[in-house]
């Protein structure tokens, strides 16, 4: 379901728009693609400061040696209840662990909840990926049954998933569907 797109004029230098299109050049695609990737992150990064409903990864490595460090961030995704949707944990070698939690809220109060995770003793690494683009007229809510209407091409993975909920077996033809993306034009 792509939406009508909207031509119009933009004004710049000719130096900016040389080195621009040496971007656009270097990463694929075409100057209208690379606007809209802009404008998207603009909107997005608008959104996250205004406290937006958001998905983030949060992605940690910690050393788990770290007198209590382990049971400090336990404690602190438990305070995030429902806002946690996944983790995933890898035991790295002998004293680092890779994490990553999967969050769902608002944008401002991740960040926030990142920001205190990160700045713990022993995390090494810390890094946070919020997306606030949502469709917010989906039919979905926003409490802890929220999930984004979707379809998984494989079988999920292996990570745990708190608030999933079965959903009733469809038709291969539509269960085989991949996430609409909108469509490209040049
Ligand atoms: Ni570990």
């Amino acid at each position: 379901m792509s939406e009508r797109l909207v031509r119009f004029g933009i004004a710049m230098e000719a130096s900016l728009l040389r080195e621009f299109d040496d971007v656009v050049e270097a990463r694929g695609g075409t100057r209208s693609e690379a606007f809209r990737d802009l404008a998207r992150g603009a909107v997005i990064r608008s959104k996250i400061r205004r406290g937006a409903e958001a998905v983030a990864t949060l992605t940690l490595v910690y050393d788990h040696h770290v007198r209590d460090l382990t049971e400090r961030l336990t404690q602190l995704q438990h305070d995030l209840g429902s806002r946690v949707r996944s983790t995933l944990h890898i035991h790295l070698d002998h004293e680092s662990c890779l994490e990553v939690i999967v969050m769902q809220g608002r944008a401002d109060q991740l960040q926030a909840i990142a920001d205190r995770i990160v700045a713990l003793k022993g995390v090494k690494h810390g890094g946070i990926e919020l997306y606030a683009g949502l469709d917010e007229n989906q039919h979905h809510g926003h409490g802890p049954e929220a999930a984004v209407e979707h379809h998984h091409a494989a079988p999920a993975a292996s990570v745990s998933a708190a608030n999933t909920r079965r959903k009733p077996k469809k038709a291969p033809a539509e269960t085989s569907g991949r996430k609409r993306k909108p469509a490209k034009i040049s």
